[in-house]
Protein backbone atom coordinates (compact mmCIF):
# COMPACT_ATOMS: atom_id res chain seq x y z
CA UNK A 1 0.00 0.00 0.00
CA UNK A 2 1.56 3.61 -0.95
CA UNK A 3 1.71 5.70 2.21
CA UNK A 4 0.96 9.45 1.63
CA UNK A 5 3.99 11.85 2.18
CA UNK A 6 3.64 13.62 5.14
CA UNK A 7 4.73 17.46 5.69
CA UNK A 8 5.88 17.76 8.97
CA UNK A 9 7.58 21.07 11.37
CA UNK A 10 9.01 19.68 14.47
CA UNK A 11 10.95 22.11 17.14
CA UNK A 12 12.66 21.81 20.24
CA UNK A 13 12.30 24.29 23.31
CA UNK A 14 14.65 27.23 22.85
CA UNK A 15 17.53 26.99 25.09
CA UNK A 16 18.26 30.40 26.93
CA UNK A 17 21.09 32.06 25.76
CA UNK A 18 22.83 32.97 29.07
CA UNK A 19 24.79 29.95 29.59
CA UNK A 20 26.13 26.81 27.70
CA UNK A 21 23.98 23.46 26.22
CA UNK A 22 24.27 21.05 28.78
CA UNK A 23 22.99 17.18 29.08
CA UNK A 24 19.41 18.35 30.08
CA UNK A 25 19.21 20.29 27.03
CA UNK A 26 20.45 17.54 24.82
CA UNK A 27 17.82 15.01 25.95
CA UNK A 28 15.05 16.96 24.30
CA UNK A 29 17.23 17.46 20.81
CA UNK A 30 18.30 13.73 20.80
CA UNK A 31 14.83 12.45 21.56
CA UNK A 32 13.55 15.06 19.04
CA UNK A 33 16.00 14.37 16.26
CA UNK A 34 15.87 10.40 16.83
CA UNK A 35 11.85 11.02 15.96
CA UNK A 36 12.94 13.68 12.68
CA UNK A 37 15.52 11.26 11.94
CA UNK A 38 12.85 7.97 11.70
CA UNK A 39 10.13 10.02 9.71
CA UNK A 40 12.74 11.08 6.99
CA UNK A 41 13.91 7.55 6.58
CA UNK A 42 10.31 6.98 5.69
CA UNK A 43 10.40 9.71 3.28
CA UNK A 44 8.33 12.24 5.01
CA UNK A 45 9.24 15.78 4.27
CA UNK A 46 10.46 17.15 7.82
CA UNK A 47 11.61 20.56 9.34
CA UNK A 48 12.87 20.65 12.17
CA UNK A 49 14.12 23.91 14.11
CA UNK A 50 15.50 25.64 16.45
CA UNK A 51 16.51 29.17 17.58
CA UNK A 52 18.27 30.42 20.77
CA UNK A 53 16.06 32.09 22.85
CA UNK A 54 17.84 34.96 23.21
CA UNK A 55 15.90 38.21 25.30
CA UNK A 56 15.20 38.21 28.99
CA UNK A 57 16.63 40.39 31.92
CA UNK A 58 19.15 36.92 32.76
CA UNK A 59 21.07 37.76 29.35
CA UNK A 60 21.20 41.63 30.13
CA UNK A 61 22.77 40.92 33.17
CA UNK A 62 24.73 38.28 31.95
CA UNK A 63 26.55 40.41 29.10
CA UNK A 64 26.71 43.56 31.66
CA UNK A 65 28.70 41.09 33.52
CA UNK A 66 30.71 39.99 30.66
CA UNK A 67 31.04 43.81 29.95
CA UNK A 68 29.93 43.72 26.34
CA UNK A 69 26.54 44.73 24.54
CA UNK A 70 23.77 41.88 24.89
CA UNK A 71 23.90 41.78 20.95
CA UNK A 72 27.40 40.97 20.93
CA UNK A 73 26.73 38.52 24.02
CA UNK A 74 24.05 36.39 22.16
CA UNK A 75 25.66 36.29 19.34
CA UNK A 76 28.75 34.37 20.93
CA UNK A 77 26.51 32.02 22.67
CA UNK A 78 24.33 31.69 19.24
CA UNK A 79 27.86 30.12 17.58
CA UNK A 80 28.87 27.83 20.91
CA UNK A 81 25.20 26.56 20.65
CA UNK A 82 25.30 25.64 17.09
CA UNK A 83 28.53 23.85 17.62
CA UNK A 84 27.25 21.96 20.07
CA UNK A 85 24.40 20.29 18.55
CA UNK A 86 26.38 20.11 15.15
CA UNK A 87 29.18 17.84 17.69
CA UNK A 88 25.85 15.81 18.82
CA UNK A 89 24.65 15.44 15.07
CA UNK A 90 21.38 17.56 16.19
CA UNK A 91 19.56 17.89 12.24
CA UNK A 92 18.07 20.60 12.48
CA UNK A 93 17.26 22.74 9.12
CA UNK A 94 17.61 25.51 11.12
CA UNK A 95 19.12 27.40 13.71
CA UNK A 96 18.21 30.84 14.13
CA UNK A 97 17.89 32.92 17.31
CA UNK A 98 14.69 35.23 18.90
CA UNK A 99 16.36 38.31 18.44
CA UNK A 100 15.89 38.38 14.37
CA UNK A 101 14.07 41.29 12.67
CA UNK A 102 12.13 38.39 11.60
CA UNK A 103 11.07 37.86 15.04
CA UNK A 104 10.15 41.45 15.60
CA UNK A 105 8.09 41.44 12.23
CA UNK A 106 5.93 38.36 14.10
CA UNK A 107 5.81 39.44 17.15
CA UNK A 108 4.74 42.99 15.98
CA UNK A 109 1.90 41.55 14.01
CA UNK A 110 0.67 38.98 16.53
CA UNK A 111 0.28 41.96 18.89
CA UNK A 112 -1.37 44.54 16.78
CA UNK A 113 -3.83 41.59 15.98
CA UNK A 114 -4.28 41.04 18.91
CA UNK A 115 -4.57 44.58 20.54
CA UNK A 116 -7.41 44.64 17.42
CA UNK A 117 -9.50 42.33 18.78
CA UNK A 118 -9.71 43.86 22.67
CA UNK A 119 -7.43 40.51 23.68
CA UNK A 120 -4.91 42.92 24.95
CA UNK A 121 -5.60 44.93 28.81
CA UNK A 122 -3.45 47.74 30.53
CA UNK A 123 -3.51 47.34 34.34
CA UNK A 124 -1.04 48.72 36.67
CA UNK A 125 0.28 46.07 38.93
CA UNK A 126 2.56 45.58 41.74
CA UNK A 127 6.21 43.41 41.05
CA UNK A 128 9.19 42.67 42.83
CA UNK A 129 11.84 45.64 42.88
CA UNK A 130 15.00 45.45 43.80
CA UNK A 131 16.25 48.91 45.37
CA UNK A 132 19.90 48.38 45.48
CA UNK A 133 20.06 47.63 41.91
CA UNK A 134 17.26 49.71 40.71
CA UNK A 135 15.85 47.03 38.69
CA UNK A 136 12.02 44.78 38.44
CA UNK A 137 13.37 41.47 39.05
CA UNK A 138 12.23 38.65 36.46
CA UNK A 139 10.69 35.31 38.24
CA UNK A 140 13.44 33.88 37.85
CA UNK A 141 15.79 36.11 39.95
CA UNK A 142 13.78 35.46 42.63
CA UNK A 143 13.95 32.33 44.91
CA UNK A 144 11.69 31.89 48.11
CA UNK A 145 10.12 28.87 49.10
CA UNK A 146 6.91 27.73 47.58
CA UNK A 147 4.01 28.65 48.92
CA UNK A 148 2.02 25.47 48.27
CA UNK A 149 4.77 22.59 49.37
CA UNK A 150 7.00 24.65 51.29
CA UNK A 151 10.19 22.92 49.52
CA UNK A 152 13.32 25.72 49.67
CA UNK A 153 14.70 27.49 46.99
CA UNK A 154 11.97 27.84 44.39
CA UNK A 155 12.21 30.08 41.72
CA UNK A 156 9.29 33.14 41.84
CA UNK A 157 7.20 31.72 39.05
CA UNK A 158 6.79 28.01 39.57
CA UNK A 159 7.79 25.03 42.00
CA UNK A 160 10.58 22.61 40.24
CA UNK A 161 9.07 20.25 43.02
CA UNK A 162 5.71 20.17 43.16
CA UNK A 163 4.96 22.11 40.39
CA UNK A 164 2.79 24.66 41.13
CA UNK A 165 2.48 28.05 39.48
CA UNK A 166 2.52 31.22 41.38
CA UNK A 167 3.55 34.52 41.65
CA UNK A 168 6.85 35.97 42.88
CA UNK A 169 5.39 37.81 45.85
CA UNK A 170 3.50 34.91 47.09
CA UNK A 171 6.88 33.04 47.73
CA UNK A 172 7.68 32.64 51.08
CA UNK A 173 10.75 35.08 52.43
CA UNK A 174 11.72 35.78 49.05
CA UNK A 175 15.20 37.16 48.24
CA UNK A 176 16.73 39.05 45.12
CA UNK A 177 19.28 36.69 43.53
CA UNK A 178 21.04 40.19 42.65
CA UNK A 179 21.28 42.01 46.17
CA UNK A 180 20.91 39.27 48.36
CA UNK A 181 18.01 41.44 49.31
CA UNK A 182 14.57 40.87 50.30
CA UNK A 183 12.62 42.87 47.53
CA UNK A 184 9.90 45.60 47.81
CA UNK A 185 6.53 45.94 45.86
CA UNK A 186 6.49 48.38 43.64
CA UNK A 187 3.68 49.87 41.17
CA UNK A 188 3.99 49.67 37.50
CA UNK A 189 1.52 49.98 34.09
CA UNK A 190 1.83 46.22 32.19
CA UNK A 191 -0.32 44.83 29.19
CA UNK A 192 -2.21 41.57 29.80
CA UNK A 193 -3.27 39.13 27.35
CA UNK A 194 -6.33 37.96 27.99
CA UNK A 195 -6.26 34.01 28.73
CA UNK A 196 -9.21 33.30 29.92
CA UNK A 197 -10.95 34.48 26.64
CA UNK A 198 -9.78 31.54 25.15
CA UNK A 199 -11.24 29.43 27.91
CA UNK A 200 -13.37 27.24 25.71
CA UNK A 201 -10.96 26.45 22.50
CA UNK A 202 -8.46 25.25 24.89
CA UNK A 203 -10.59 23.01 26.61
CA UNK A 204 -11.76 21.96 22.92
CA UNK A 205 -8.40 21.89 21.96
CA UNK A 206 -6.64 20.36 24.39
CA UNK A 207 -9.08 17.00 24.67
CA UNK A 208 -8.64 16.54 20.85
CA UNK A 209 -5.62 14.62 21.72
CA UNK A 210 -2.56 17.07 21.33
CA UNK A 211 -1.27 15.86 24.71
CA UNK A 212 -0.58 12.72 26.63
CA UNK A 213 -2.68 11.24 29.34
CA UNK A 214 -0.63 13.02 32.06
CA UNK A 215 -0.20 16.07 29.97
CA UNK A 216 -3.86 16.71 29.44
CA UNK A 217 -4.09 16.03 33.60
CA UNK A 218 -1.71 18.21 34.64
CA UNK A 219 -2.82 21.36 32.07
CA UNK A 220 -6.55 20.45 33.20
CA UNK A 221 -5.67 21.25 36.89
CA UNK A 222 -4.85 25.09 35.92
CA UNK A 223 -8.34 25.00 34.93
CA UNK A 224 -9.64 24.42 38.59
CA UNK A 225 -7.45 27.28 39.64
CA UNK A 226 -8.44 29.08 37.03
CA UNK A 227 -6.75 30.73 33.64
CA UNK A 228 -5.37 34.26 34.61
CA UNK A 229 -4.62 37.06 32.25
CA UNK A 230 -0.89 37.09 31.30
CA UNK A 231 1.06 40.12 31.93
CA UNK A 232 3.16 40.14 28.24
CA UNK A 233 4.91 43.69 29.15
CA UNK A 234 8.22 43.83 30.86
CA UNK A 235 10.36 47.54 32.29
CA UNK A 236 13.30 48.84 30.99
CA UNK A 237 15.88 47.68 31.45
CA UNK A 238 15.53 45.07 29.92
CA UNK A 239 16.85 42.97 26.38
CA UNK A 240 13.71 42.42 24.16
CA UNK A 241 11.44 44.17 21.34
CA UNK A 242 10.28 47.27 22.49
CA UNK A 243 6.67 47.50 22.33
CA UNK A 244 5.39 49.63 19.67
CA UNK A 245 3.38 52.59 21.38
CA UNK A 246 4.27 52.25 25.10
CA UNK A 247 6.99 54.11 26.48
CA UNK A 248 10.25 52.20 27.94
CA UNK A 249 8.22 48.82 28.04
CA UNK A 250 9.77 45.46 26.34
CA UNK A 251 7.18 42.29 25.20
CA UNK A 252 8.47 39.96 27.64
CA UNK A 253 10.49 36.82 26.50
CA UNK A 254 7.90 34.34 27.01
CA UNK A 255 5.49 36.77 24.43
CA UNK A 256 8.45 36.90 21.49
CA UNK A 257 10.34 32.87 22.15
CA UNK A 258 7.24 30.66 20.82
CA UNK A 259 6.76 33.67 17.63
CA UNK A 260 10.08 32.68 17.07
CA UNK A 261 9.08 28.92 16.05
CA UNK A 262 7.53 30.59 13.30
CA UNK A 263 10.29 33.37 12.70
CA UNK A 264 12.69 30.60 12.48
CA UNK A 265 10.89 28.87 10.16
CA UNK A 266 10.27 31.97 7.68
CA UNK A 267 14.16 32.34 7.86
CA UNK A 268 14.15 28.77 6.89
CA UNK A 269 11.68 29.36 3.87
CA UNK A 270 13.71 32.46 2.89
CA UNK A 271 17.01 30.07 2.44
CA UNK A 272 15.16 27.49 0.35
CA UNK A 273 12.55 28.60 -1.77
CA UNK A 274 10.18 25.63 -2.48
CA UNK A 275 9.20 25.56 1.49
CA UNK A 276 5.58 27.49 1.09
CA UNK A 277 5.65 29.23 5.06
CA UNK A 278 1.31 29.20 5.01
CA UNK A 279 1.42 25.38 4.19
CA UNK A 280 2.26 25.36 7.72
CA UNK A 281 1.15 28.34 9.47
CA UNK A 282 -2.11 29.17 8.14
CA UNK A 283 -5.15 28.13 9.60
CA UNK A 284 -6.36 25.94 7.22
CA UNK A 285 -2.68 23.89 6.38
CA UNK A 286 -2.59 20.31 5.29
CA UNK A 287 0.75 19.90 7.00
CA UNK A 288 1.96 18.97 11.01
CA UNK A 289 3.14 21.22 13.99
CA UNK A 290 4.93 19.10 16.67
CA UNK A 291 6.46 20.93 19.25
CA UNK A 292 9.34 19.03 21.93
CA UNK A 293 9.55 20.36 25.30
CA UNK A 294 9.95 19.79 28.79
CA UNK A 295 7.91 18.99 31.59
CA UNK A 296 8.69 22.63 33.30
CA UNK A 297 7.23 24.78 30.43
CA UNK A 298 3.94 22.99 29.38
CA UNK A 299 1.59 25.62 30.98
CA UNK A 300 3.24 28.09 27.75
CA UNK A 301 2.57 25.64 25.16
CA UNK A 302 -0.44 23.82 25.73
CA UNK A 303 -1.93 27.70 27.28
CA UNK A 304 -0.46 30.12 25.63
CA UNK A 305 0.78 29.89 22.32
CA UNK A 306 -2.32 27.93 21.32
CA UNK A 307 -4.34 30.96 22.44
CA UNK A 308 -1.55 33.41 20.77
CA UNK A 309 -2.43 31.18 17.67
CA UNK A 310 -5.66 30.77 17.66
CA UNK A 311 -5.86 34.71 18.34
CA UNK A 312 -3.88 36.02 15.70
CA UNK A 313 -5.67 33.47 13.05
CA UNK A 314 -2.75 31.04 12.66
CA UNK A 315 -2.82 26.96 12.92
CA UNK A 316 -2.28 25.46 16.26
CA UNK A 317 0.11 22.66 17.41
CA UNK A 318 -0.89 18.83 15.94
CA UNK A 319 0.93 17.68 19.29
CA UNK A 320 2.98 18.80 22.07
CA UNK A 321 5.45 15.89 22.90
CA UNK A 322 6.91 16.49 26.71
CA UNK A 323 9.76 14.55 28.40
CA UNK A 324 11.05 14.75 32.18
CA UNK A 325 14.39 16.21 33.58
CA UNK A 326 17.61 15.00 33.16
CA UNK A 327 18.93 14.74 36.57
CA UNK A 328 22.34 14.14 38.43
CA UNK A 329 22.11 12.83 42.27
CA UNK A 330 18.89 12.87 41.74
CA UNK A 331 18.45 16.87 41.63
CA UNK A 332 17.26 18.46 37.50
CA UNK A 333 20.73 19.68 35.56
CA UNK A 334 20.86 23.08 35.92
CA UNK A 335 23.46 25.64 35.45
CA UNK A 336 22.62 28.65 37.20
CA UNK A 337 22.40 25.94 40.32
CA UNK A 338 25.47 24.58 39.72
CA UNK A 339 24.63 21.12 38.41
CA UNK A 340 25.58 20.70 35.05
CA UNK A 341 27.80 18.40 32.79
CA UNK A 342 28.20 20.50 29.54
CA UNK A 343 27.81 19.36 26.28
CA UNK A 344 31.36 20.50 24.81
CA UNK A 345 32.90 18.99 27.81
CA UNK A 346 31.04 15.64 27.61
CA UNK A 347 32.14 15.31 23.95
CA UNK A 348 36.10 16.18 24.50
CA UNK A 349 35.67 12.57 26.68
CA UNK A 350 32.95 10.48 24.96
CA UNK A 351 31.45 10.47 22.16
CA UNK A 352 27.85 11.72 20.47
CA UNK A 353 26.40 8.06 19.76
CA UNK A 354 27.15 7.06 23.70
CA UNK A 355 24.81 10.07 24.74
CA UNK A 356 22.03 9.63 22.14
CA UNK A 357 21.86 5.33 22.44
CA UNK A 358 21.94 5.91 26.43
CA UNK A 359 18.75 8.45 25.96
CA UNK A 360 17.42 6.56 23.71
CA UNK A 361 17.63 3.51 26.15
CA UNK A 362 16.13 5.42 28.66
CA UNK A 363 13.18 7.33 27.00
CA UNK A 364 9.35 6.60 26.74
CA UNK A 365 6.35 8.56 26.40
CA UNK A 366 5.62 9.14 29.95
CA UNK A 367 7.44 11.93 31.72
CA UNK A 368 10.21 10.04 33.33
CA UNK A 369 13.24 12.24 34.54
CA UNK A 370 16.49 10.11 33.78
CA UNK A 371 19.58 10.26 35.90
CA UNK A 372 22.80 10.68 34.45
CA UNK A 373 24.56 7.90 35.37
CA UNK A 374 27.77 7.52 33.87
CA UNK A 375 29.00 4.56 35.14
CA UNK A 376 25.82 2.71 33.35
CA UNK A 377 25.92 4.49 30.55
CA UNK A 378 29.65 2.96 29.94
CA UNK A 379 28.49 -0.12 30.84
CA UNK A 380 25.33 -0.26 28.45
CA UNK A 381 27.60 1.40 25.34
CA UNK A 382 29.82 -1.13 25.96
CA UNK A 383 27.69 -4.02 26.22
CA UNK A 384 24.76 -3.41 23.69
CA UNK A 385 26.76 -1.77 21.37
CA UNK A 386 30.15 -3.10 21.23
CA UNK A 387 29.78 -6.50 22.61
CA UNK A 388 26.10 -7.00 20.99
CA UNK A 389 25.99 -5.11 17.74
CA UNK A 390 29.27 -4.30 16.50
CA UNK A 391 30.36 -7.72 17.77
CA UNK A 392 28.51 -9.20 15.25
CA UNK A 393 30.33 -7.39 12.00
CA UNK A 394 33.06 -7.85 13.80
CA UNK A 395 33.20 -11.34 14.09
CA UNK A 396 31.64 -12.74 10.72
CA UNK A 397 33.65 -9.17 8.53
CA UNK A 398 36.55 -10.51 9.66
CA UNK A 399 36.44 -13.90 8.10
CA UNK A 400 34.95 -12.18 4.78
CA UNK A 401 37.64 -9.76 4.76
CA UNK A 402 40.22 -12.56 5.01
CA UNK A 403 38.65 -15.56 3.34
CA UNK A 404 36.60 -14.36 0.61
CA UNK A 405 37.80 -11.66 -0.66
CA UNK A 406 35.34 -9.53 0.89
CA UNK A 407 32.46 -10.82 -0.98
CA UNK A 408 29.70 -11.54 0.45
CA UNK A 409 27.68 -15.28 -0.78
CA UNK A 410 24.56 -15.07 -2.99
CA UNK A 411 21.87 -16.99 -0.52
CA UNK A 412 21.05 -16.33 3.51
CA UNK A 413 21.64 -19.07 5.16
CA UNK A 414 18.96 -18.97 8.33
CA UNK A 415 15.92 -17.95 6.77
CA UNK A 416 13.56 -17.64 10.06
CA UNK A 417 16.06 -15.70 11.84
CA UNK A 418 16.67 -13.36 9.43
CA UNK A 419 13.10 -13.04 8.96
CA UNK A 420 12.85 -12.23 12.53
CA UNK A 421 15.06 -9.44 12.56
CA UNK A 422 13.16 -8.18 9.31
CA UNK A 423 9.73 -8.28 10.58
CA UNK A 424 10.71 -6.53 13.38
CA UNK A 425 10.80 -3.22 11.37
CA UNK A 426 6.97 -2.37 11.82
CA UNK A 427 7.59 -2.53 15.27
CA UNK A 428 10.26 -0.59 15.66
CA UNK A 429 8.85 1.87 13.79
CA UNK A 430 5.48 2.19 15.37
CA UNK A 431 7.58 2.32 19.01
CA UNK A 432 10.04 5.01 17.62
CA UNK A 433 6.74 7.20 16.12
CA UNK A 434 4.82 6.78 19.33
CA UNK A 435 8.29 8.10 21.57
CA UNK A 436 8.43 4.17 23.18
CA UNK A 437 12.31 4.60 22.34
CA UNK A 438 13.25 2.37 24.91
CA UNK A 439 11.25 -0.32 24.67
CA UNK A 440 12.54 -0.08 20.84
CA UNK A 441 16.16 -0.34 21.98
CA UNK A 442 15.24 -3.71 24.04
CA UNK A 443 13.48 -5.48 20.35
CA UNK A 444 16.61 -4.44 18.65
CA UNK A 445 19.07 -5.57 21.39
CA UNK A 446 17.12 -8.85 21.62
CA UNK A 447 17.75 -9.55 18.14
CA UNK A 448 21.25 -8.98 18.17
CA UNK A 449 21.25 -11.59 21.08
CA UNK A 450 19.44 -14.04 18.53
CA UNK A 451 22.67 -13.04 15.65
CA UNK A 452 25.04 -13.95 18.39
CA UNK A 453 24.13 -17.08 19.30
CA UNK A 454 23.67 -17.84 15.95
CA UNK A 455 27.43 -17.37 14.69
CA UNK A 456 28.36 -18.57 18.36
CA UNK A 457 26.50 -21.69 17.26
CA UNK A 458 27.43 -22.02 14.31
CA UNK A 459 30.69 -21.30 14.66
CA UNK A 460 32.73 -20.17 11.12
CA UNK A 461 36.07 -19.54 12.86
CA UNK A 462 35.85 -22.92 13.06
CA UNK A 463 35.41 -24.05 9.72
CA UNK A 464 37.98 -21.60 8.15
CA UNK A 465 40.02 -23.16 10.30
CA UNK A 466 39.41 -26.72 8.89
CA UNK A 467 38.96 -26.51 5.33
CA UNK A 468 41.41 -25.34 2.77
CA UNK A 469 40.79 -22.20 1.14
CA UNK A 470 39.70 -23.98 -2.15
CA UNK A 471 37.43 -26.71 -0.73
CA UNK A 472 34.09 -26.32 -1.44
CA UNK A 473 32.95 -26.18 1.99
CA UNK A 474 34.58 -23.64 3.53
CA UNK A 475 31.54 -21.95 1.58
CA UNK A 476 29.86 -22.51 4.47
CA UNK A 477 31.64 -19.74 6.67
CA UNK A 478 30.48 -17.34 3.93
CA UNK A 479 26.97 -18.06 4.45
CA UNK A 480 26.79 -18.05 8.16
CA UNK A 481 28.96 -14.89 7.99
CA UNK A 482 26.71 -13.46 5.16
CA UNK A 483 23.72 -14.06 7.23
CA UNK A 484 25.54 -12.06 10.58
CA UNK A 485 26.25 -9.55 8.42
CA UNK A 486 22.98 -8.91 6.87
CA UNK A 487 21.49 -8.90 10.60
CA UNK A 488 24.07 -6.59 11.50
CA UNK A 489 22.89 -4.53 8.38
CA UNK A 490 19.06 -4.53 9.57
CA UNK A 491 20.26 -3.38 13.24
CA UNK A 492 21.89 -0.84 12.21
CA UNK A 493 19.18 0.60 9.86
CA UNK A 494 17.19 0.64 12.75
CA UNK A 495 19.78 2.55 14.76
CA UNK A 496 21.10 4.99 11.91
CA UNK A 497 18.86 7.83 13.23
CA UNK A 498 19.87 6.92 16.78
CA UNK A 499 23.75 6.19 16.45
CA UNK A 500 24.57 8.04 13.60
CA UNK A 501 27.89 8.01 13.59
CA UNK A 502 28.35 4.69 14.05
CA UNK A 503 25.43 4.37 11.01
CA UNK A 504 28.11 6.23 8.88
CA UNK A 505 30.91 4.10 9.64
CA UNK A 506 28.96 1.01 8.86
CA UNK A 507 28.07 2.35 5.43
CA UNK A 508 31.11 2.53 4.89
CA UNK A 509 32.13 -0.66 5.90
CA UNK A 510 29.51 -2.63 4.30
CA UNK A 511 29.82 -0.36 1.32
CA UNK A 512 25.89 0.58 1.06
CA UNK A 513 23.51 2.92 2.41
CA UNK A 514 21.75 1.97 5.24
CA UNK A 515 18.24 2.89 4.07
CA UNK A 516 14.72 1.85 5.50
CA UNK A 517 13.03 1.00 1.73
CA UNK A 518 15.86 -1.55 1.04
CA UNK A 519 15.33 -3.62 4.48
CA UNK A 520 13.58 -6.18 2.28
CA UNK A 521 16.84 -6.15 -0.13
CA UNK A 522 19.15 -8.55 1.58
CA UNK A 523 23.18 -7.87 0.54
CA UNK A 524 23.86 -10.81 -1.71
CA UNK A 525 26.82 -11.10 -4.33
CA UNK A 526 28.36 -7.35 -2.49
CA UNK A 527 31.83 -6.66 -1.87
CA UNK A 528 32.44 -5.39 1.33
CA UNK A 529 35.03 -3.09 2.63
CA UNK A 530 37.77 -4.28 5.16
CA UNK A 531 36.92 -3.72 8.82
CA UNK A 532 38.03 -0.76 10.96
CA UNK A 533 37.10 -0.58 14.30
CA UNK A 534 33.46 0.45 14.16
CA UNK A 535 33.43 2.03 17.69
CA UNK A 536 35.83 2.25 20.10
CA UNK A 537 34.88 1.02 23.82
CA UNK A 538 34.02 3.93 26.38
CA UNK A 539 37.07 4.36 28.84
CA UNK A 540 35.12 4.14 32.36
CA UNK A 541 38.69 6.02 33.64
CA UNK A 542 37.09 9.24 32.28
CA UNK A 543 34.01 9.01 34.70
CA UNK A 544 35.63 10.97 37.23
CA UNK A 545 37.25 13.58 35.00
CA UNK A 546 33.92 14.56 33.92
CA UNK A 547 32.51 14.39 37.49
CA UNK A 548 35.33 16.48 39.14
CA UNK A 549 34.31 19.70 36.73
N1 LIG B 1 13.77 29.48 26.59
C1 LIG B 1 12.81 28.63 27.16
C2 LIG B 1 12.03 27.89 26.09
C3 LIG B 1 11.34 28.77 25.10
S1 LIG B 1 10.50 27.84 23.91
C4 LIG B 1 9.78 28.92 22.90
C5 LIG B 1 13.50 27.61 28.07
N2 LIG B 1 14.84 27.52 27.92
S2 LIG B 1 15.77 26.49 28.72
O1 LIG B 1 17.10 26.69 28.22
O2 LIG B 1 15.57 26.64 30.11
O3 LIG B 1 15.26 25.07 28.35
C6 LIG B 1 15.15 24.68 27.01
C7 LIG B 1 14.56 23.28 26.97
O4 LIG B 1 15.48 22.39 27.60
C8 LIG B 1 13.23 23.17 27.73
O5 LIG B 1 12.33 22.32 27.06
C9 LIG B 1 13.64 22.54 29.05
O6 LIG B 1 12.63 21.75 29.61
C10 LIG B 1 14.81 21.67 28.60
N3 LIG B 1 15.70 21.42 29.72
C11 LIG B 1 16.50 22.30 30.37
N4 LIG B 1 17.07 21.66 31.43
C12 LIG B 1 16.65 20.37 31.45
C13 LIG B 1 16.97 19.23 32.17
N5 LIG B 1 17.80 19.26 33.20
N6 LIG B 1 16.44 18.06 31.77
C14 LIG B 1 15.66 17.94 30.66
N7 LIG B 1 15.33 18.99 29.96
C15 LIG B 1 15.65 20.25 30.43
O7 LIG B 1 12.83 26.95 28.82
ZN1 LIG C 1 6.01 23.36 45.59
Amino acid sequence: MLKIKKKILVTCAFPYANGSIHLGHLLEQIQADIWVRFQRMQGNTVWFICSDDSHGTAIMLQSKKKKIVPEDFISLILEEHKKDFISFDISHNYYSSTHTKENYYFVKKIFLSLMKKGLIKKRYVLQMYDLQENIFLPDRLILGGCPICFSPNQFGDNCEVCGSIYEPHELIDPVSCLSKKRPILRRSKHLFFDLPFFKDMLIKWINSGVLSKFVLNKTKEWFITGLKEWNISRDHPYFGFKIPNFSKKYFYVWFDAPIGYMSCFKKLCKKKSNISFSEYWNSNKNSDLYHFIGKDIIYFHSLFWPSILEGSGFRKPTKIFVHGYVTIKGKKISKSKGLAILAKDWIKHFDSDSIRYYYASKLSSKIEDIEVDLVEIIQKVNSDLVNKVVNLAIRSGKIINSYFNNILSDVIDNSNLYNKVINASEDVLHLILNREYKKAIILIISLADLGNRYINLRKPWNIVKIYNRNDSLIKEAQLICTTVINIFRILMIYLKPITTVLAKKTELFLNTKLSWKDINIPLLNHKISYFSPLYLRLDKNKVDFLLKK
